[in-house]
Formats: C-alpha cells, sequence, structure tokens
C-alpha cells in the first residue's frame, strides 16, 4: 500500500497530486491555490493537551514567527473573567482579533492556542490526539477530573475542527498521537509549503462510549 509521503517522494512535482488524491485513503489536498494569495495568519489550535505549545517551541526553534495567544490575552488584558464552572480564564476574542490584525499581518505568524482557530486567521492547523492517549497527558499535568472529561469528550466530538470549519475556509487537521513533536512541527511546515497528506481522524466511530 502507499504510505503518505510515498507519492511526494517520487513526485517531486506537487501537480501531480490531484490525480492521487481523489484515490486515497488519506486526505489529502492540493493546496497551494490557497498560496497564492498570501498566508499570513496561521491558527495552530487543538483541544487542551494535544501538544500545540510544544510543537510551536519548534517552530519557533525553526524561525518561524509564533503568538502564544494565551500569554498575549495576559500581556494586552483581554482576559475578561474566570468562568468557575469549566476553570477557564474567559477571553474577550473579537477584541483580540482586533489586536491582531493590527498588529501581527505583517509577516507570517503562527498564533497558537485553542482559541486560534476563531480569529481571523487564513488556515487553521488543528492537532488531534487519541481522547485515551489525552486523557492520560491530560492526567499527567494533574487536571481536575471534570476538566479532563470536558476536553475528552470534545475531542471526540471534534469541537474545535466544526468551529474551526465555521470561520476559516482551510482548515487542516494533523494527529498527534504517535508523532514526535518535531515530527508535528514538520507537518505544520509542510502545509505552510502547500503539502497535506495525513490520515482522516475520525474519534467518534471508536470512542462514542466514552461520552455516556
Ligand atoms: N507529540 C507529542 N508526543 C507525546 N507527548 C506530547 C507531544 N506533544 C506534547 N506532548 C506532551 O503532552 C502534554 C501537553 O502538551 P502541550 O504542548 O502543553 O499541549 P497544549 O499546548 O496543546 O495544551 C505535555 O506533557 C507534553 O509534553
Ligand atoms: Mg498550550
Amino acid at each position: 500500500m502507499t504510505e503518505p509521503g510515498d507519492y511526494l517522494a517520487e513526485n517531486p512535482d506537487i501537480r501531480c497530486f490531484e490525480e492521487f488524491i481523489k484515490s486515497t485513503p488519506y486526505q489529502k489536498e492540493y493546496i497551494s491555490v490557497v498560496f497564492d494569495e498570501e498566508v499570513m495568519l496561521i491558527s495552530l489550535s487543538g483541544t487542551p493537551g494535544v501538544g500545540k505549545t510544544t510543537a510551536s517551541l519548534i517552530l519557533k526553534k525553526r524561525g518561524h514567527k509564533i503568538v502564544d495567544l494565551n500569554q498575549l490575552a495576559e500581556e494586552n488584558e483581554f482576559v475578561v473573567g474566570f468562568d468557575d464552572k469549566r476553570g477557564s480564564k474567559i477571553i474577550d476574542v473579537e477584541r483580540l482579533d482586533d489586536f491582531i490584525c493590527e498588529h501581527f499581518t505583517k509577516e507570517k505568524t503562527i498564533i497558537e492556542g485553542h482559541l486560534s482557530h476563531l480569529l481571523s486567521v487564513d488556515i487553521a492547523i488543528i492537532l488531534r490526539c487519541d481522547p485515551i492517549v489525552l486523557e492520560e497527558r491530560l492526567k499527567r499535568k494533574g487536571w481536575p477530573e471534570a476538566k479532563i472529561k470536558e476536553n475528552v469528550g470534545a475531542e471526540i466530538l471534534d469541537v474545535i475542527k466544526v468551529e474551526a470549519f465555521e470561520v476559516v475556509d482551510k482548515v487542516y487537521e494533523i494527529d498527534t498521537t504517535s508523532k514526535t513533536p518535531l515530527e508535528v512541527a514538520k507537518v505544520c511546515e509542510n502545509i505552510l509549503e502547500g503539502i497535506y497528506e495525513e490520515p482522516k481522524i475520525n474519534w467518534l466511530d471508536k470512542y462514542e462510549h466514552l461520552l455516556f
């Protein structure tokens, strides 16, 4: 069976992709069309614990401009309250979006954070993680049971992906479960180069029973 990457290795001219896309179980898209327009703002989003911050640190080391959305929100007083029930900060996303459009559209910038897909970005890269593995990661972080359950449920139900599709035309998912952070960063870089070939993600079929 052809594995992701094989086709690319044999066909460095990605214009040959379209035929292959039609006959593959992988999510592939000839996306360089997007990049005809200058892509400036890139969201790196996903359920908490999927590895956004870790991947973004590597991308930063590799020379990409990264904005940590949570930090930016804190520093610029876009945190407007605290949701006691959910145990999370309430952020004024609209004002944050205005700020980002004003300050970060002059060079290609990756905005990392679980709300970044709600901003006026050109593309959204959504990191995903097998819900069982995600649960373990959040447990290790010492998160309370209810918060873990909420986030694992959101991951199973594709909540961030669905939200992203509502506001961004180009949405690309990466399953981080068996990738190293460096591998995740490299897939992000490929997407920025116009190359995307990742297996389809469907947690719901496998993990629906965990929702009840
Ligand atoms: N690709 C990966 N493989 C295994 N563990 C990872 C990976 N990426 C991140 N982690 C671990 O998962 C946890 C959550 O990662 P983090 O980057 O903080 O996620 P996020 O920023 O999405 O909340 C951390 O303990 C981190 O070390
Ligand atoms: Mg983080």
